[in-house]
């Protein structure tokens, strides 16, 4: 599945120059990253440390951006070192930037004014903190020039968890006017945020109208004004799918409260390994494993074992008559599941296991006690 995405992906644009840089903040089990590498994907990095990781597994320096935000310059000293590129996000970086490393190569992140997303903390562009603004574009060329900068890409991610094309036409358009504007630019990054569907029955993502429309800018582009590489970062859209999160039923609660009545399905996971359906309200189809039926016979929340009234899974979802001890995958939590995780309440985080046709890998062991503690200053 992991394959088919990342294929799927790269054929449906046609585009002569293509990189795809995967998004390694969606999911950076080793596995999947060894898998992207061998198929000659780039990654896109947000901190120092996935910067090393992607270097440390061999993927080329120069198909590693690191695209942070409010980076310090301890952070940015790191990554020269390493010999990463750095998509400047604000002015104030830039400034920090030329005075440390002027004549030295850079790309831009452009914040185009507009943003889309799955939910209102998913988007990027627009006034968000995200990016050099359109009306700062000035400035940012008076210190590209002071000090001697070469800008070798502009980039834009407008946000996460799109499924239509016309957001990204839209923002591709207001990027190549500014385009027109910079010299000898090596490449366009269209960022990422291709959605996938997580709904029954949810529209998909028309890649095939995203591929065609944007190959057909950017050949008109290219034609104009001389040959740039496209390249795009998707991680959602690469892994969302191939990951599932399996979960075993430990208690049922069957209240009523002013003839309300409710059932809660007690599992031993919850939002410090998936946050997404309390951080963002989103939905993950659930399903029941052991009765592996399809009748939905109770309406139920699914709730997790944290200390928290906001830790579920599912809120009101139709469920077959469930039982203590089932098991119940998860699903679609192969995108911000483990990468978004956490230790709250104590918890340690699960193992990963990378599935590969009919063999199976522990990618990342269960962590222990011990691995918690690990950090303390006792
Ligand atoms: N490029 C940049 C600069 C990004 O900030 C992101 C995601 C991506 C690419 C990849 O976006 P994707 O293709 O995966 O949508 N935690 C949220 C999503 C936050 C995305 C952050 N940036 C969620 O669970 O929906």
């Amino acid at each position: 599945m992991l394959l088919n995405n990342y294929e799927r992906l790269k054929k449906s644009i046609k585009y002569r120059d293509l990189e795809v840089l995967y998004s390694c903040k969606a999911n950076n089990n080793i596995d999947i990253l060894k898998v992207l590498k061998e198929e000659g994907s780039g990654l896109d990095v947000v901190s120092p440390f996935e910067a090393l990781l992607g270097v440390k597994l061999g993927f080329q320096k120069d198909k590693i951006l690191f695209t942070g935000n409010n980076v310090s310059n301890e952070e940015m000293k790191f990554l020269k070192e390493l010999g990463i590129l750095i998509n400047i996000d604000s002015i104030s970086q830039l400034k920090r930037y030329g005075i440390m490393f002027p004549g030295t190569d850079i790309s831009i992140r452009i914040n185009p004014g507009i943003g889309y997303g799955h939910h209102e903390y998913a988007k990027t562009g627009g006034l968000t903190k995200f990016g050099i603004y359109l009306n700062e574009i000035e400035a940012a060329k008076e210190y590209v020039m002071k000090y001697n900068l070469r800008i070798r890409g502009i980039h834009i991610h407008i946000g996460s968890g799109i499924l239509q094309t016309d957001p990204y036409i839209s923002a591709l358009n207001i990027l190549l006017k500014i385009a027109n504007e910079f010299k000898d630019l090596e490449f366009i990054d269209l960022g990422g945020g291709l959605g996938i569907p997580y709904r029954p029955g949810e529209e998909k993502f028309d890649l095939g109208d995203f591929g065609e429309k944007v190959s057909s800018i950017l050949e008109d582009f290219s034609r104009k004004h001389g040959h740039v590489k496209l390249r795009i970062e998707p991680g959602r859209y690469i892994v969302g799918s191939c990951g599932v999160l399996l979960v075993r039923v430990v208690s049922i609660k069957d209240v009523s409260l002013n003839g309300k009545r409710k059932i809660f399905i007690g599992v031993d996971s919850g939002m410090n390994h998936l946050i997404r359906p309390s951080l963002y309200g989103s939905y993950h189809e659930i399903i029941d494993v052991t009765k592996a039926s399809d009748e939905k016979e109770i309406v139920a929340d699914i709730v997790g074992n944290i200390c928290e009234t906001g830790d579920f899974l599912a809120l009101d979802r139709p469920m077959p008559k469930v039982e203590e001890g089932d098991v119940l995958a998860v699903m679609d939590a192969g995108a911000y599941g483990y990468s978004m995780s956490s230790n709250y309440n104590l918890r340690p985080r699960p193992a990963e296991i990378f599935v590969d046709g009919s063999t199976a890998k522990v990618s990342r062991r269960r962590e222990t006690f011990e691995d918690l503690l690990s950090t303390f200053a006792v």
